[in-house]
């Protein structure tokens, strides 16, 4: 069973909370570099592998500075997340643009930078066209539909999903995008999400690799990548394991040879676009308990919310939480962990056995290093927090500050609601 530990002493914790008061989110930069090292060496057999970091996940340009630092790119959605990629210096053919119900001024900037463009649907080459014109490079993301049978709870059956081209679609599009004059092709899926099952990585690089074969042998069609999209899953119970990438390399190392090399495609370029298994078991949620409560259940309050982490509130997704300094005490009481939102589903925990805990302790929130941060929002006034990075060499650095109020009211100085003054007067009053 694995162990669920944390990268400081309460000593440095407690070191670091009077620096950066609670709550915030803290990521350990050493262990996020040798995790994507090792799914690097994972697939060290492909030519010129490419891992694009899910830019979703964690959305901060200092750990995708130093994601590029290891030979790491970026998968980008939105015009946002492009200029987060362009912030942290990665640049042109490192970027996979993979977005869907795209706005036109987000394929002009994926064009403008060179990124290649991975489009989600077959009427998307018309709308591309008109409004950016046709790259010399372009993907497609498949969507096997009920070709594959097991769905996943995130991304659901693959006839349910909204992403992708059918098979029909695959095979119309290439043709349509050679006869526009595209040179090169890549192919793009996901399919499942948060997997810990290794072989369901191999049978999708099985489908892609079959279908990659057909396009060859029917359509004359030379796909120069394929990209396997993330999904790798984590072990976010301490009982799990997490998925042995060895095995998955040389399983889909051993498809390639079948697949690939048999039929002559070589060289066929590996991609993925992981996000949670990169980051996520390395990001903690720091709060501090505010109250405790006693009624028909027992409750301990803390100063975070769903709203510094929805994956247990939009899942009912487990995240284990450490009481700090309390390590080595009996699991002896039953708790809901809560925060403050005027929601009954904002809960870390409910029914989760834990050491007596007290006003004042430290509570640790374990693999809130992707989807974590990135999914926060303001719902009942709360400003997000801080983000926090242990550095390589021990150090503490803030790379993103907390919310101000000001922050908050921002956007509301428009003229219509003759707030401006009033949210500056609010602000200096605190
Ligand atoms: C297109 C695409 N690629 C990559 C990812 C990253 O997935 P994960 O963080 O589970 O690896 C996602 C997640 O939503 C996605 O939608």
């Amino acid at each position: 069973m694995a162990k669920k530990t944390l990268p400081f002493t309460k000593q440095q914790l407690e070191e670091i909370i009077r620096q950066y008061p609670t709550p915030f989110h803290i990521y350990d930069e050493a262990a996020i570099r040798k995790n994507a090292r090792q799914l690097l060496a994972a697939f060290s057999w492909a030519p010129r592998f490419k891992e694009y970091f899910a830019i979703k996940a964690t959305p901060n340009p200092v750990i995708l500075k130093f994601l590029r630092e290891e030979g790491i790119g970026a998968d980008c959605s939105s015009l946002p997340e492009l200029l987060l990629a362009e912030m942290a210096g990665i640049t042109g053919e490192d970027i996979m643009f993979s977005s869907n119900d795209t706005p036109a001024a987000e394929f002009q900037a994926a064009r403008k930078m060179g990124a290649i463009i991975n489009l989600d649907d077959i009427s998307h080459i018309d709308y591309l066209e008109k409004h950016a014109g046709i790259p010399e490079i372009i993907s497609f993301r498949y969507n096997p539909g009920p070709l594959m049978k097991n769905g996943n709870t995130i991304i659901g059956y693959p006839e349910e999903a909204k992403y992708g081209l059918t098979k029909e679609q695959i095979l119309q599009a290439y043709p349509i995008m050679k006869g526009k004059g595209v040179k090169r092709f890549g192919i793009h899926t996901m399919v499942i999400s948060n997997e810990l099952n290794a072989d369901s990585f191999i049978a999708t690089a099985d489908m892609m690799f079959d279908l990659i074969v057909e396009l060859k042998k029917n359509l004359e069609i030379d796909i120069e990548f394929v990209n396997f999209g993330g999904g790798i899953g984590i072990p976010y119970k301490p009982e799990q394991e997490p998925v042995d990438l060895a095995y998955v390399g040389q399983g889909i190392k051993k498809s390639y040879e079948e697949k690939i090399t048999a039929n002559g495609l070589q060289p066929l370029r590996i991609a993925m676009e992981c996000g949670r298994m990169i980051t996520g078991p390395y990001g903690y949620l720091v709060a501090t308990v505010l109250h405790k409560k006693e009624i028909y259940k027992n409750y301990v309050g803390l100063d975070a919310c769903m709203t510094n982490l929805m994956r247990p509130a939009l899942y009912g997704a487990y995240h284990h939480i450490t009481v700090v300094g309390k390590e080595g005490l009996p699991l002896d009481h039953v708790y809901d962990v809560t925060g403050s939102l005027c929601e009954n589903n904002d809960k870390f925990a409910v029914d989760r056995q834990l050491p007596a805990i007290e006003i004042g302790d430290r509570v640790v929130i374990h693999d809130a290093g992707a989807h974590g941060f990135a999914m926060g929002f303001n719902y009942n006034g709360k400003l997000r927090s801080a983000e926090l990075l242990l550095k390589a060499d021990g150090g503490v650095e803030l790379i993103r500050r907390a919310e101000t109020i000001a922050d908050y009211f921002a956007t509301l100085d428009v003229p219509a609601t003759g707030l401006q003054a009033a949210a500056t007067k609010s602000q200096n009053n605190l």
